[in-house]
């Protein structure tokens, strides 16, 4: 017996077989094609890459598992956020995905606010300000520049929703991503009439929406027969990758918040309530937990800007090496200062042409400096979403959840748990969001009674990193809040 969990990531597919006391029984990942930029500020990806992944992925799973497709009593997707798949009405994909990352409807995201009566009224709806990633003014781009492609448009779907529709053959979407797409009431956790109306986007484009555990569909024949499933198993809503992934380190009532430090870097606020930050800087979506909500701060480039930094750098070094060499640098990185807006920012900085820098560049800094220089820049980042839910009146708990390939860095646990003051408990499953969403695909097939019961169940935590060097790091936090500001200024003054 087991429960599937299904993560479309950006880079990867990964399916993840786990037990009922949580236990993994098998895993398989298999990598998608990297994003292209045919536009200047552009992400995007084939759905039919994120297919083939995911049928290669679920049969490797099982084989790892020495599990037979009867053996899997449900199935539950997370995935990247955001991103939009356009179908025209055969269910045929028209355009490869805009992905999260796509920066290119900036003038959109203007458009967006002014259709609803301005930024308080959209924040009023959806809880959220628009981010030129966000789904919809990616869809209003799209009316605007391949109105051949909109013309012949009869479904929208996200990244994961896709790989759900060939496993299925249904249209459905969970409610934490839905949150992302900017289309969604946020109290209540349904697609927002006055928002479709206002930027003129049928409903009818728009599949049902249902809770993470909740079942929303089964695999289908041609699902089976391509993964290797049994036909009729069950498929719950499941999650984005950021409500998902918190499920799986146990960030699910209040008291618990998530840090994940992936490609994209995020700190995650489950709450009772639907709460927003003032002009909806920080993103309010509904929890992949039926009755919760969250706020969360993303920056764009976490652990994708120290991967940058090693390919442009210091090619082929592993990082295990690269960031070892920093050990010996003090915080601070003898005032080297890194700012890490490489694919521009979301969270606090809305700035799709925010760019990062390294600044105070002496002739005694060595490639340790520099790579120092670059784990601080991504914390303070961090340490600057912390301060933005703390300044909408949320009280941060003692201790963060964590989650993503950074956290796994003893020396970037370290630098992580001192800049933002915080003690950071590592769970025992280092699976992420795949783990999430098995325990919300175990709670739809009445494994546990609900996501609480699942989580206290199924997760543990297996090492805690407690702050110590809090003061050493006021000095350089400070340096690296004013660069943002001085370099969007010089920036502005420039240009042309
Ligand atoms: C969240 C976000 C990222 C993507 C990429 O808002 O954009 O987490 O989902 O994984």
């Amino acid at each position: 017996m087991a429960v599937l969990g299904l993560d479309v990531s950006t880079t990867a597919t990964k399916a993840l077989l786990v037990d009922a006391g949580g236990a993994v029984l098998g895993a398989a990942s298999t990598p998608h094609a990297a994003p292209t930029s045919p536009h200047p500020l552009g992400s995007e990806q084939a759905p039919a890459d994120w297919w083939r992944a995911t049928c290669a992925s679920v049969r490797d799973a099982l084989g790892a598992a020495g599990l037979d497709g009867a053996d899997v009593e449900a199935v539950g997707l997370t995935g990247q956020m955001h991103g939009l798949v356009m179908l025209d009405e055969r269910g045929d994909v028209l355009r490869p995905a805009l992905l999260w990352n796509d920066g290119r409807a900036e003038a959109e995201c203007a458009e967006v606010r002014d259709a609803v009566g301005g930024l308080e009224a959209l924040v009023g709806l959806t809880g959220n300000d628009a981010f030129a990633g966000f789904t919809l003014p990616k869809l209003v781009w799209v009316r605007r520049h391949e109105p051949e492609v909109y013309a012949r448009t009869a479904q929208i779907l996200l990244p994961k929703d896709y790989v759900r529709y060939r496993l299925t053959g249904d249209y459905a979407t969970d409610r934490a991503g839905a949150g992302g797409t900017l289309m969604l009431g946020l109290e209540a956790r349904d697609w927002s009439e006055a928002i479709l109306e206002a930027l003129d986007v049928p409903r009818g484009w728009l599949p049902p929406t249902h809770e993470g555990p909740e079942v929303a569909g089964v695999v289908s024949r041609a699902g089976a027969a391509a993964t290797g499933l049994r036909a009729g198993t069950p498929v719950v809503g499941g999650g984005g990758d950021q409500a998902a992934g918190a499920v799986g380190t146990g960030a699910v009532t209040p008291d618990v918040w998530a840090l994940a430090v992936g490609t994209s870097g995020v700190v995650f606020a489950p709450s009772s309530a639907p709460r927003v930050a003032p002009e909806g800087r920080a993103h309010a979506f509904p929890h992949a937990v039926p009755g919760r909500w969250h706020l969360m701060g993303v920056m764009l480039s976490a652990a994708g800007a120290l991967r940058w930094y090693r390919d442009a750098l210091a090619p082929g070094v592993p990082f295990g090496d690269l960031v070892a060499e920093a050990e010996g640098v003090e915080a601070g990185a003898e005032g080297l200062t890194f700012l890490p807006y490489l694919t521009g920012e979301r969270t606090p900085h809305a700035d799709v042409e925010a760019r990062g820098a390294f600044v105070g560049l002496a002739a005694r800094h060595g490639r340790p400096h520099l790579t120092r220089a670059v784990l601080e820049g991504v914390a303070f980042g961090l340490a600057d979403n912390l301060s933005l839910l703390e300044a909408v009146g949320l009280d941060r708990p003692a201790a963060l959840r964590t989650s993503g390939g950074g956290t796994r860095s003893p020396l970037w646990r370290r630098v992580l748990a001192d800049v933002l003051g915080a003690r950071l408990e590592a769970p025992a499953s280092t699976e992420g969001a795949a783990f999430g969403a098995a325990l919300l695909a175990g709670v739809g097939a009445g494994l546990w009674p609900s996501v609480e019961a699942a989580c206290a169940e199924a997760v543990r935590v297996a090492g805690v990193t407690e702050p110590e060097a809090v003061e050493a790091y006021r000095g350089p936090a400070a340096r690296f809040r004013a660069l943002y500001p001085a370099l969007r200024d010089a920036r502005a003054s420039t240009a042309g």
